[in-house]
């Protein structure tokens, strides 16, 4: 696999749809350096402040909550479908109890702009600088959406936080068609 430079908004359909199927691991690490896969659904690709961004939303239960609140930066890595067990590993296990880099056999790599890690096996790599955060306001939310996503007495269930990353390098390899 050779890796070369995305420029945004370049394949911005294919990480959409990628990412709405799963196949999207965010990277977060905290003050203890050590790095921690979570598996995403929710986010986009997107322009603001005169830069591109890649937003994500996690749960203030997750791990990589804690982490992100620890950290500058993240990364989201893109798989093909061989990987489907590991997105399933690390979308239903928790960094608090296992390391998940270890569990799945993938690597972790030196990113080329930020601290946290890249993953090297994804095919498309994206290295963000978090320049906002944003904590939803139940108030302002739709109660359908409320209703259906976020129930206050399940601790699980608790509100997302949105993180705003510039995207400071992007690379991928999409010439085996991997989004399919
Ligand atoms: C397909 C899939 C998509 C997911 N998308 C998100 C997401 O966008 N945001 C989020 O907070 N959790 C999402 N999750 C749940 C987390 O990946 C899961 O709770 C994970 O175990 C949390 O790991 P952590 O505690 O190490 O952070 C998703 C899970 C799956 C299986």
């Amino acid at each position: 696999m050779t890796k070369r430079k995305i420029d945004f908004p370049d394949y911005g359909k294919e990480i959409m749809e990628v990412l709405k199927e799963g196949r999207a691991l965010l990277v977060a690490q905290g003050k203890d350096g050590k790095p921690n896969p979570m598996t995403i659904a929710w986010g986009s690709i997107m322009y603001a402040w005169n830069k591109p961004i890649f937003v994500v939303l996690v749960r203030d239960s997750r791990y990589t909550y804690k982490l992100l609140e620890e950290s500058e930066s993240f990364t989201v890595n893109f798989f093909d479908r061989t990987y489907n067990k590991a997105m399933g590993f690390c979308g239903s296990k928790s960094g608090r109890d296992f390391d998940k880099f270890k569990e799945t056999g993938l690597t972790p790599g030196e990113s080329k702009a930020v601290v946290t890690p890249i993953i090297e096996e994804a095919f498309l790599n994206i290295e963000c600088k978090i320049v906002m955060k944003s904590e939803m306001n139940p108030t302002l939310v739709d109660p359908e959406i409320v209703k259906a996503h976020y129930q206050t007495d399940v601790p699980e269930r608790t509100y997302h936080t949105l993180y705003f990353g510039e995207i400071i390098d992007m690379y991928g390899d999409f010439s085996e068609n991997l989004t399919k």
